[in-house]
């Protein structure tokens, strides 16, 4: 039986998040530059497409360039955007096929022109497709996200648009680079860290959380089911005890 037939199909993520991390530690182990490890990455992230739509699933989040990522030697981080121009562009027309919508999230004002460029027309071209949202964390940090919407929420207290009263969960989920997408049910990092760099905050509040040792460029589709069977291995409880779960199945 192979692992994707093991997964139960009525309790699979909807939307599963993945820090990909362990691309510079994948290319020194083979004496590469650090680059050669980002490179081999993009085919990891054609992995996880593909399993994506096996999966039937709604949203993939992608962790791949976080504010303090900026803070790398400059040909690391030139490198990086130079990637990322490249591989929308060449990915393009595999989005178009399988119908798969970009969406990016992160201060993407601040991203390189070319880069910037390259992303809106991708995302504008996929904009109607409604098979799997592809959202990448660009210029993104949890912190930078939440301070915004605590600033344009004191704005519309400010200008009397509601109450502090009325600030509720949802409201402050809408005022997140998030809105309207559901929160992840299943974070995955890669690499053997088991820390959460800045990454989606509020949004994992009641996610599971899935470490794997596997380098990024090593991740593949089977890497994927090894997740999602992780995740259905695991009872969520959000808060309640385990007779009311099994008693509400
Ligand atoms: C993840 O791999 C990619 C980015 C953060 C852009 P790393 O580049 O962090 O690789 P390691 O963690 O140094 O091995
Ligand atoms: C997190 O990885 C960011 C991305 C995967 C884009 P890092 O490699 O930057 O995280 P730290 O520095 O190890 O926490
Ligand atoms: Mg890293």
């Amino acid at each position: 039986m192979s692992l994707l037939d093991k997964i139960d199909r009525q309790n699979t993520p909807k939307h599963i998040a993945i820090i990909m991390d362990g691309n510079g530690r994948w290319a020194k182990k083979q004496g590469h530059m650090r680059l050669y490890g980002h490179n081999f990455g993009v085919e990891s992230v054609r992995n996880v497409l593909k399993a994506a739509k096996e999966l039937n699933l709604k949203h993939l989040t992608l962790y791949a360039f976080s504010t303090e990522n900026w803070n790398r030697p400059k040909e690391e981080v030139d490198g990086l955007m130079d990637l990322l121009v490249k591989t929308i562009s060449g990915e393009l027309p595999k989005l178009h096929e399988n119908k798969v919508r970009l969406r990016a999230i992160g201060d993407i004002e601040g991203l390189p022109e070319a880069c910037r460029n390259e992303l809106q027309e991708a995302m504008e071209q996929t904009k109607n497709y409604e098979n799997l949202d592809l959202i990448l964390a660009l210029n993104y940090s949890s912190r930078w996200e939440i301070k915004n919407a605590v600033k344009k929420i004191a704005k519309e207290v400010k200008d009397g648009i509601y109450t502090e009263n009325e600030i509720t969960d949802d409201l402050i989920s809408d005022h997140l680079t998030t809105k309207g997408i559901s929160d992840p049910e299943l974070l995955i990092r890669t690499s053997g860290e088991h820390r959460i760099s800045n990454f989606l905050l509020w949004q994992i509040a009641y996610c599971e959380l899935h470490f794997t040792p596997v380098l990024w460029p090593d991740f593949t589709q089977e890497d994927l089911y090894k997740a999602v069977l992780d995740y259905q291995s695991r009872e969520r409880r959000f808060g309640m005890v385990s007779e009311q779960i099994t008693k509400s199945l």
